[in-house]
């Protein structure tokens, strides 16, 4: 049986890029596997956050985990402050680590662009907390979209910097990217990646937008105007990211939505990703308005934190004793 793990930050409200490149694809694992799903809120400080807010996103968020089908009986739902070993562990993984590597990664640069002349320090150090919480429970496989790779090379890189000084401790853990969706893009700039975080509403689908919303964001997205609907990530990024979106959903090849769309347009075309969109969307959106008021989300999310105190402390301890850290 391997071990899974995998995070999401409670930074907004969750979009489709976050549904096909990850949150889907957790389901795979859960009857087979050991699994770790965790609700990464202190990554979420490593950019201004309002409190009251992200006390709501993260409870939102424990209940999308739920309605998309994840069963608290299989796996392991948690928060990651209520499991001190994660900044623990984080902080051995910062002394292991390297500023001129930490000053590398995209995300750091894309981010910290965005903050002006106030760069939190942990938006910097982001990355070997993020490496904590994957081996911290002996992970063998971690379920992320196409825009984790460097963070997943670096935890790779660190785990085994670590092994090479202290001794075997950690799993060398692989990534593991789904076949389509990996990478979804903005409706409204298809050569930037959709986030939670855009200001743009009509940049993103939101995994709780009502219908009309979804028809009108697809209405509006941006494309270019020869109305032929090919695959052409290049030269056509826009219809390209819409192909790619309905084929993560219905697993057809781009070839085959080709043939099915020949001489018919966008506006059909768009308006078909909708309907797809909304059955797709709709089931869970129910579920999630059952959980989110039930208390049983509080009862699941405590059962999670002990769970996974209980095997990161093993993994903690082991660490202390071959750094030299405890007396005993
Ligand atoms: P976050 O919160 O930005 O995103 C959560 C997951 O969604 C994927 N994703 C996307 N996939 C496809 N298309 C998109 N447009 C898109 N946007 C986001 C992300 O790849 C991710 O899988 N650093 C992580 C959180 C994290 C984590 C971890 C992940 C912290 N510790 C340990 C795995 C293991 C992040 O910022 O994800």
């Amino acid at each position: 049986m391997a071990v899974i793990f995998s995070g999401i930050q409670p930074s907004g409200e969750l979009t489709l890029g976050n549904y096909l490149g990850a949150l889907r694809n957790f389901l795979d694992y859960q009857d087979t596997d050991e699994c770790y799903y965790c609700i990464v809120n202190q990554h979420a400080i490593t950019v201004p956050q309002d409190p009251k807010e992200l006390f709501q996103n993260t409870r939102n968020l424990a209940a999308l985990y739920l309605a998309v089908g994840l069963d608290p009986k299989k796996v392991t739902l948690f928060v990651q402050s209520e499991v001190p070993e994660h900044v623990k562990l984080g902080w051995v993984m910062q002394s292991i680590s390297y500023v001129g590597e930490l000053e590398r990664m995209t995300q750091y640069k894309d981010k910290s662009q965005k903050q002006g002349d106030s760069i939190p320090t942990a938006l910097l150090t982001y990355p070997p907390l993020m490496a904590a919480d994957i081996l911290l429970y002996g992970t063998n496989y971690v379920p992320v979209g196409d825009d984790q790779k460097q963070h997943l090379e670096l935890t790779r890189n660190l785990a085994e910097r670590f092994n090479r000084r202290f001794g075997e401790t950690f799993v060398i853990p692989e990534i593991k990217v789904g076949e389509g969706g990996a990478r979804v893009m903005s409706l409204q700039e298809p050569t930037k990646k959709m986030s939670k975080s855009d200001d743009n509403q009509n940049a993103t689908i939101r995994l709780l937008d009502a219908p009309d919303q979804i028809v009108k964001k697809l209405k509006r997205a941006q494309t270019d105007s020869d109305n032929a609907v090919r695959y052409d990530k290049d030269n056509k990024p826009g219809i390209s990211n819409l192909m790619g979106i309905y084929r993560a959903i219905t697993k057809d090849s781009y070839e085959a939505i080709e043939d099915m769309y020949a001489g018919k347009g966008y506006g059909v075309f768009k308006s078909d990703i909708a309907d797809l969109l909304v059955a797709t969307l709709e089931p869970i959106q129910q579920r999630y308005n059952e959980l989110i008021t039930s208390s049983e989300l509080d009862t699941i999310l405590d059962e999670g934190a002990e769970k996974a105190h209980a095997k990161a402390s093993r993994m903690y301890r082991k660490v202390e004793q071959a750094m030299g850290l405890c007396r005993k």
